[in-house]
């Protein structure tokens, strides 16, 4: 039990993915998981874990922004001995031949936030995912005939902003924006374990293009399954 985690420790499997809304977390284990088990609802940050084709596994919801997702994946790869994190969310294109829906595996989070700085007086603002869950995701994805395009990402503080991101698409060849991945790896790099994510173009910054949230619905799916089938 930690301040923003109910859960005791036996009941957060080794293997945990991150989606950011608390409700996507609930659909996800009940559509992809048996055995599910309701384990954190302080907040309403639900969390799940259960079972995928045997693999115990639990799905954590990060909430926004990298202080959100800071807390909650420092205290389970901390305290709760968590070995891998997989966030699984949405981006932002930045990019005009990133399509929506289009499913993007991070190779690198670029940011301008200070979190690493705080967490442990690190300076670089390029982190990059674990290699071991990406050549799992890379193999998962093969078999599943599902294709991705693997590359940087801009993880922002401000959704909102009234700067062109030209220069970072330019200088840290950036496909996508989100708000998550510099936090979650961050905690990685610094505990010594893993962390990837797989995401999906959720509305465009160089075309305006929207989603319908049907469209919306499928495309995660496709992503969740990536993820799940990626765990070993
Ligand atoms: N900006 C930041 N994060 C996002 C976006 C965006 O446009 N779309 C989905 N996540």
């Amino acid at each position: 039990m930690t301040p923003h985690i109910e859960a005791k420790k036996e009941d957060i499997a080794k293997i945990v993915l991150m989606p950011g809304d608390p409700l996507r977390c609930r659909m996800i284990a009940e559509k992809y998981l048996t055995d599910i088990k309701l384990v954190n609802t302080i907040r309403n940050q639900y969390a799940y874990t259960g079972y995928y084709k045997g693999k115990r596994v639990t799905i954590f919801s990060s909430g926004m922004g990298c202080p959100s997702m800071g807390i909650y994946s420092y205290e389970l790869f901390k305290f709760y001995e968590v070995e891998e994190i997989i966030r699984v969310g949405s981006c932002g294109a930045l990019v005009e031949d990133l399509k929506l829906y289009d499913v993007v595996v991070v190779e690198n989070s670029y940011s301008l936030s200070n979190y690493l700085y705080e967490l442990e007086g690190g300076l670089t603002r390029l982190l990059p995912s674990s290699e071991e869950l990406n050549s799992r995701i890379y193999n998962a994805a093969k078999k599943m005939g599902i294709s991705y395009r693997f590359g940087n990402v801009h993880c922002a503080d401000a959704f909102y902003n009234e700067l062109n991101s030209e220069s970072i698409v330019k200088d840290f060849n950036c496909l996508a924006v989100e708000m998550e991945t510099f936090a979650l790896f961050s905690n990685a790099s610094t505990l010594g374990k893993k962390a990837s994510a797989i995401l999906t173009v959720s509305d465009h910054l160089i075309t305006h293009e929207k989603t319908t949230p049907e469209e919306r619905q499928n495309s995660f799916n496709t992503m969740i399954e990536l993820a799940l089938e990626s765990i070993e």
